[in-house]
């Protein structure tokens, strides 16, 4: 029996017990796809070196395929790439930054967090050994910022864990009393109602009369007159520590907390929920491990320029030294951001060329700020972590790393769609302007202690032209099934050609099917 054959008998019996909830399931493995004698030396070329690309070059080279990398740039990753001193980028229309970050500090300014459920990017970070390190996601301690919120909650930041615990205090009172008055009695039993009580008064934190009024959960009063060995907390002596007051609840419902802005949050969002991962030294680093297995087929400063179908495969035109260069291949996998891909001379199908014309990709920027005192972690207790507002700032990111140095980069923002196009329209001068002054508003220390920025806006960096691609159900129905499907012998890859837009791991699975459905056309099997 080949190991195969075995896989398929025993699936069944996998599949039942999985069903019944007996096992977990499966992690993502290595790989596996059968190996074969026609395979070998068959040529491949890749266009691009983000994740998709790297990947897929590194499995076909596994099963024996002689494949080539082009990439525009100078570097591999595309969308994963860590800014630190010395980066350089000329967005379309403005000049070159260089960054100017002391040793050891960088950003990610673009993956920038592993969900534990991403299955397949932590495989890859296993199987290639990038060592991984927690990205602090929730952070209670972060603030809450509402420009716009009306009554005594107005232009003032709020601790996250202050809303969450007042939010979950008041519902849970209103709750209880609901069931005291046996609102509910119809649908439960006396003894469910009493459970249910139960939960509400360890969710809300009620007194016995099931009244919120306040909770150690929301941290204790900063007294400046106690002495220098106590902190805002209790303590040595005769130090009980003095509980905060919650806000009203009316205050709070007039905060403007309840928008979509500050709900993209751990608690709710299956991707973000803890634990989340990042790589030891910047994201990057797992495209290098990717680069470094694949020593001799990346071509880099190779902008494709023309993609033509021939009796063969396909022919690609690039740019090397600024003249047209020419490769054949039997196959091809593209994996070109579909906002470039549309300006690309080529024979690719109707179907291909309107979804590269027609599917959205969304608006997106972020700044690093660096600063000479990391005042978030000693005067406000944050480490790691996002603050959230409904400036054009967004969201200030923590780092997850380097705590207690002398200095850090934090993002000092992370917006999307007209918030993203607002402030990348500006100047590089005046991004960093709006982040220090929005900024200033969660945390009055930045004026003091501000020292450099790098700033970026993926709809305006080259090779990029977006984010990530956003479909809606028209246009899945509509474009998608085209990027599915080989063109000829031209196949397509990259975040764009999954369910998992926007993710590390929509490159990787992308990759996989691409392979699998090349070696299956080559071994004649039938695909996964
Ligand atoms: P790319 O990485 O875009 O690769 C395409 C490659 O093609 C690039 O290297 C490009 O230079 C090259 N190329 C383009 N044009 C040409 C040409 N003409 N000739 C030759 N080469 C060309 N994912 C996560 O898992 N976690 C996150 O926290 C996360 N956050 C993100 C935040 C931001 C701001 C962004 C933008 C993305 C984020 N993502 C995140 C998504 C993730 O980065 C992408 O899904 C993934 O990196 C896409 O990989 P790809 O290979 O499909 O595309
Ligand atoms: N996946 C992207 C992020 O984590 C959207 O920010």
């Amino acid at each position: 029996m080949t190991r195969r054959d075995f896989i398929n008998r025993t699936s069944a019996a996998y599949a039942g017990l999985s069903a019944w909830g007996l096992l977990q399931p499966a992690p993502a493995q290595a790989f596996d796809l059968p190996p074969l004698d026609s395979a070998q030396g068959r040529k491949v070329l890749i266009l691009g070196a983000g994740l998709a690309g790297l990947s897929a070059a590194y499995e076909l080279g596994k099963l024996g395929y002689d494949c080539t990398v082009l990439e525009a740039r100078a570097r591999s990753g595309g969308r994963v790439w860590t800014v630190r001193g010395g980066t350089t980028e000329t967005e379309q229309g403005g000049p070159t930054q260089t960054s100017q970050f002391a040793g050891g500090l960088y950003f990610n300014g673009g993956a920038a967090r592993i969900p534990h459920n991403h299955q397949l990017t932590l495989q890859y970070c296993r199987e290639l050994g990038v060592p991984l390190e927690v990205f602090v996601g929730a952070n209670e301690a972060a603030y809450l910022f509402n420009e716009k919120a009306q009554g005594p909650l107005n232009n003032r930041r709020m601790r996250i864990r202050d809303y969450h615990n007042d939010m979950r205090g008041y519902t849970s009172e209103l709750l209880a009393k609901a069931l005291d008055q046996s609102a509910l009695d119809e649908k439960l039993t006396k003894e469910d109602v009493e459970k249910l009580i139960d939960f509400l008064k360890n969710e809300g934190d009620l007194n016995t009369a099931h009244l919120y009024k306040g909770t150690n959960r929301r941290g204790y009063k900063i007294d400046a007159s106690r002495p220098v060995y106590a902190d805002g907390g209790p303590g040595a002596g005769a130090n009980p520590g003095t509980l905060t007051d919650p806000y009203g609840l009316t205050d709070l419902l007039r905060s403007g907390f309840m928008q979509p802005v500050f709900y993209n949050v751990g608690e709710y969002t299956y991707e973000q929920q803890t634990t989340l991962l990042q790589p030891v030294g910047g994201m990057d680093a797992i495209a290098k491990a990717l680069e470094k297995k694949l020593a001799g087929k990346l071509v880099f400063n190779a902008p494709v320029k023309q993609l033509r179908k021939t009796e063969t495969g396909v022919r690609v035109v690039y740019e090397r030294d600024g003249k047209p260069t020419e490769l054949a291949a039997e196959f091809c996998v593209c994996t070109i951001p579909l906002p470039v891909l549309k300006n690309i001379d080529s024979d690719l199908s109707g179907p291909v060329k309107r979804a590269a014309d027609f599917v959205p990709y969304i608006k997106t920027g972020k700044i690093g700020l660096q600063f000479k005192r990391r005042f978030w972690e000693e005067d406000d207790g944050i480490y790691g972590g996002i603050s959230r507002t409904d400036m054009d700032i967004n969201q200030i990111w923590y780092p997850s790393f380097g705590f207690m140095g002398n200095k850090g980069v934090l993002i000092g923002y992370y917006n999307f769609y007209s918030r993203a196009e607002a402030v990348a329209s500006l100047s590089i001068a005046e991004r960093q302007k709006i982040a220090l002054e929005q900024g200033a508003k969660i945390h009055p220390q930045y004026a003091a202690e501000f020292e450099n920025s790098f700033s970026l806006a993926w709809h305006r960096i080259p090779y990029s032209e977006g984010g990530w691609a956003l479909y809606d159900d028209a246009s899945r129905r509509k474009f998608y099934p085209a990027l599915l499907e080989p063109d000829g012998n031209i196949y397509f890859a990259g975040e764009h050609t999954t369910y998992l837009t926007a993710w590390m791991a929509g490159a990787f699975t992308s990759a996989r099917r691409v392979v699998d459905a090349i070696h299956s056309r080559v071994g004649q099997y039938t695909q996964k």
